[in-house]
């Protein structure tokens, strides 16, 4: 991901999240030292990205979408094992991640590629949903 990148990866993100992360936020991604954001590209246009976060032994998925148009191809797939990747080669010996305990889709997502429910948080979200906690190990 690049600042060229930016209008696009926006686009997906609002249209994927009912509380999107700002510009500000992929511009930090792209900044900070222990950040790895990656986007997917399909005949030059951006269709999905991944955030990163590796911090020694812990590494973390901060963000995933795939434009709506584009979902069911695989591509939330391949930014994953991309990131597992990553992470593994930084050091990381966990990969952690929260999401939605009603995004079906993204839990299946998670666990197809192998991580485990580690926790619950209640009303983690807008006071309103639960946050599912999932790790993989990487050792
Ligand atoms: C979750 C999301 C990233 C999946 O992207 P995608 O490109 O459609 O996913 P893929 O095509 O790579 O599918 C990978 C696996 O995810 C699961 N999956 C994807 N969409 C699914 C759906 N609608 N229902 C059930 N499982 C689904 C499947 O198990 C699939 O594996 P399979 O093909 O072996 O069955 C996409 O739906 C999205 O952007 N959602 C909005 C943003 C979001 O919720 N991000 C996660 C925040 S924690």
């Amino acid at each position: 991901m690049n600042e060229s990148c930016l209008d696009a990866v926006l686009a997906i993100e609002q249209a994927s999240f009912s509380t999107p992360w700002r510009r500000e936020h992929f511009e930090h991604e792209i900044a900070a030292p222990f950040s790895f954001p990656f986007v997917a590209q399909c005949d030059g246009v951006v269709v999905g990205y991944v955030c990163l976060m590796s911090l020694f032994e812990e590494a973390q998925i901060l963000d995933i979408a795939v434009a709506p148009e584009q979902r069911g191809r695989g591509f939330a797939r391949v930014l994953l094992e991309f990131a597992i990747t990553v992470a593994r080669e930084k050091g990381a010996e966990v990969l952690a991640l929260e999401v939605r305990a009603s995004n079906i889709s993204a839990i299946t997502l998670y666990e197809r590629c192998g991580f485990v429910r580690t926790g619950l948080r209640q009303k983690y979200y807008d006071g309103r949903d639960d946050a599912l906690l999932m790790e993989k190990y990487l050792k």
